[in-house]
This record gives structure tokens, sequence and C-alpha cells, in this order.
């Protein structure tokens, strides 16, 4: 299902490096055998708005939901693909830098939800 997707209030270069480091993943860390598929929403939150971006890739272990908004700390998930683990950590910054939060939802096999408020334009 398509909607369109509000304006938000920030920096252009940082929000277009959030879009895309989040949208990367989602399709680089897709499950062997599955079309990616991924599916970007945002709903009304506080001041702004609450983006969700969804895939159906191979999800992350509950134990590194924190741990791969970290610098340099990359998840299972990526031992056969290339990357430097700097992407969310630097997503972090951003979502922060523009009084927002960002956190992820995830089970293995299942696929894997970010979430980040923005506030509207
Ligand atoms: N959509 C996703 N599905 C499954 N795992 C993910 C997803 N996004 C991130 N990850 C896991 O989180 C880790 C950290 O992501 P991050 O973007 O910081 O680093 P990276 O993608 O490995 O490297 P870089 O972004 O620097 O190229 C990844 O290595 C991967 O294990
Ligand atoms: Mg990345």
């Amino acid at each position: 299902m398509q909607q369109p997707l509000p304006t938000v209030l920030g920096n252009g270069v940082q929000l277009l490096q959030l879009f895309q480091n989040i949208l990367s993943n989602a399709i680089r860390f897709s499950r062997p055998g599955a079309i990616p598929r991924v599916q970007i929403s945002a709903q009304p939150y506080g001041q702004g708005y609450l983006f969700a971006v969804q895939d159906n890739g191979v999800g992350i272990p509950r134990a590194q939901h924190e741990r791969i908004f970290e610098i340099f700390q990359r998840g299972q998930s990526s031992n056969d693909t290339p990357g430097t683990g700097i992407g969310l950590a630097t997503c972090k910054k951003i979502v922060e830098a523009h009084e927002g939060a960002i956190w992820v939802d995830s089970e293995p096999e299942q696929g894997t939800t970010f979430y980040f408020t923005l506030k509207a334009a």
C-alpha cells in the first residue's frame, strides 16, 4: 500500500544520509530466497511524525538491538555483507541532533522495522 510521506523539518543533507543508511541496510540485509520488500510509512507523533521503515530481511537478534547503534558494531547478519558499521551510529547522531529518537524492532528471520521521530515542517 502506498501513502504520501509528510514533509519534515531539518538539515536536508543529514536527513538524506539518514534515509540512505536505513534504506540501504534494508536492501543489503535481505533474506536469501525472499524478494526484498521495504515499506516506508509515517504517522503523526507529538509535534512531528514517527517514521517506520520495515523490511522482510534477515532480522536482528534482540541482544543486538542496542549495540547496532554504536560505532563499528556490526551484527551477525553482516558476516557476508561488506560494511564498516558506521551507518546506524550516524543515523542515531542525526536523529538526536534533530531532537528525535531512533529504535529498532526485529526478530531473526521475521524482518526488521526501524522507527525514528522527526519534527513537522
Ligand atoms: N535492516 C536490517 N536488517 C538486518 N540487520 C540489520 C539491518 N540494519 C542493520 N542491521 C545490522 O546492524 C549492523 C549495523 O548497521 P550499520 O548500518 O551501522 O553498519 P553496516 O551496514 O554493517 O556498515 P555501514 O553502514 O557502515 O556500511 C549491521 O552490520 C547489521 O548486522
Ligand atoms: Mg549500514
